[in-house]
This record gives structure tokens, C-alpha cells and sequence, in this order.
């Protein structure tokens, strides 16, 4: 179970999905919030993702990181 102290780390904190979560996570009062954007870890690096983990530890993980490439369909379309 979480408490609002839990230590939570969402990946892709900066995308369109993970900063919705991380925004609504903090009004409801989780204060102990990782991010890490993808220049500081990237998350096909399995040695830099394990020294993460070994480092920070987090209590749970939101996964809202991934390769979108299909955002932009019909925003070309004239
Ligand atoms: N948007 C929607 O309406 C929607 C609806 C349902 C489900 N989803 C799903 O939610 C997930 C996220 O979608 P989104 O719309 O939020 O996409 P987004 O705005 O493009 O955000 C994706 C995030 O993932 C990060 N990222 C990508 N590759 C990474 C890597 N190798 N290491 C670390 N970070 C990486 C990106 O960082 P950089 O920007 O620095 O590359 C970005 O912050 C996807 O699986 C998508 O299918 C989205």
C-alpha cells in the first residue's frame, strides 16, 4: 500500500500521459516524485536503468514513457 510520503518514479514524467500523472498525483498529495527526463536516462540503457533502481529505490513506478510516433496523424491532412 502507498502512503503520500512513498517514494514513486514515473517515467516519462514529461510526455503527454506521465505529466498529466505526475500533476494529478501531486494535487492529491505524493510529495516524494521521481522524474527523470530522457536525456538524464534513457531507458533502453540496462546499465543506467539497474543503477537507477539500485539508487533510488522507488516504491512503485508508473510507466508512461515509450516511442509515440503516431500523434501527429491527421494534423497534416489538409
Ligand atoms: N496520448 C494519448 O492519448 C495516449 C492514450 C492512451 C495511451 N497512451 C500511451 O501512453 C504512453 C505515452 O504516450 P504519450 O502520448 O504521453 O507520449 P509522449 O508525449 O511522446 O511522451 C513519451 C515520453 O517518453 C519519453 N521517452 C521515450 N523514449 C524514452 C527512453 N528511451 N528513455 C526515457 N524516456 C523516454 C519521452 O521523452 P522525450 O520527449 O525526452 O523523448 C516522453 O517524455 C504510450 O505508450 C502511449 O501509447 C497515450
Amino acid at each position: 500500500m502507498l502512503d503520500k510520503q512513498s517514494k514513486i518514479y514515473v517515467a516519462g514524467h514529461n510526455g503527454l500521459v506521465g505529466s498529466a500523472i505526475w500533476n494529478n498525483l501531486k494535487q492529491r498529495g505524493y510529495t516524494n516524485l521521481v522524474g527523470r527526463s530522457h536525456k538524464e536516462l534513457d531507458l533502453t540503457d540496462q546499465v543506467a536503468v539497474k543503477q537507477f533502481f539500485d539508487e533510488e529505490r522507488p516504491d512503485a513506478v508508473v510507466l508512461a514513457a515509450a516511442f509515440v510516433g503516431a500523434s501527429c496523424i491527421g494534423l497534416t491532412s489538409s
